[in-house]
């Protein structure tokens, strides 16, 4: 799919993600995964910035996406929870920063939607201070036979509706990327990933 076409699906969700603010059970996933970040902290695809409420006090935050929607929103939801943070508008995947710029790297649910993950994960990998944390909390393809059988047959369908493939082995891309897993949680017949990493060195 063209990225203009991609920004579009997403411009399209923004006042659906932000309402999604409010589910619980992605409420605790994302209390428990983003209460970890500290210091300088970049968030990937940011969304309608629905990990908001969740960062503790003092952190700096840069958070990026592709959907000047999304990141309007984003923007409301800092002013809101009076945070530190810069949102830009601009495609992860084209962005660069210098090496070991950031103590915490935060992605949640945007491995579905790049072209190629696997650059993403190893950008993060450079991106993040050899002591620094990377929180991830992604979904993918399910550990259920049934479940998983669905999820490729309906995933052309998904992607061209939701800008998001359904099929992508997380826990696979994260060990390619050479990060160092330090502790992992998995949700939802295995098809959601919580994962606190150390930056590949
Ligand atoms: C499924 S939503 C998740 C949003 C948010 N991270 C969250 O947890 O609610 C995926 C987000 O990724 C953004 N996105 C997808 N590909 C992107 C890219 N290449 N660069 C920047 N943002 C991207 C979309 O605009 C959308 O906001």
């Amino acid at each position: 799919m063209d990225q203009e076409r991609l920004i579009r699906i997403f411009d399209r969700q923004a006042t659906d993600y932000d309402r999604k603010r409010e589910d619980p059970q992605q409420q605790r996933w994302r209390r428990n995964l983003i209460s970890d970040a500290k210091g300088d902290v970049l968030e990937l695809a940011v969304g309608a910035g629905a990990n908001f409420p969740f960062y503790p006090r003092g952190v700096r935050i840069t958070a990026a996406d592709f959907s000047g929607a999304m990141v309007e929103k984003a923007r409301q939801a800092a002013r809101h929870y009076h945070l530190d943070a810069n949102c830009i508008c601009a495609d992860m995947e084209d962005m660069s920063f210098p090496a070991q710029s950031f103590d915490t790297v935060v992605s949640t649910l945007s491995m579905c939607s790049y072209k190629n993950p696997l650059g993403m994960l190893e950008k993060i990998n450079r991106w993040c201070k050899p002591d620094g944390t990377i929180l991830l909390m992604e979904h993918g393809i399910g550990s259920n036979f049934m479940v998983s059988t669905l999820q490729r047959a309906l995933n052309p369908l998904l992607y061209r509706i939701y800008g998001c493939h359904h099929t992508r082995d997380i826990l696979g891309l994260v060990r390619e990327s050479g990060m160092l897993i330090q502790r992992a949680e998995r949700y939802s017949l295995n098809m959601v990933h919580l994962i606190w990493a150390a930056p590949q060195q």
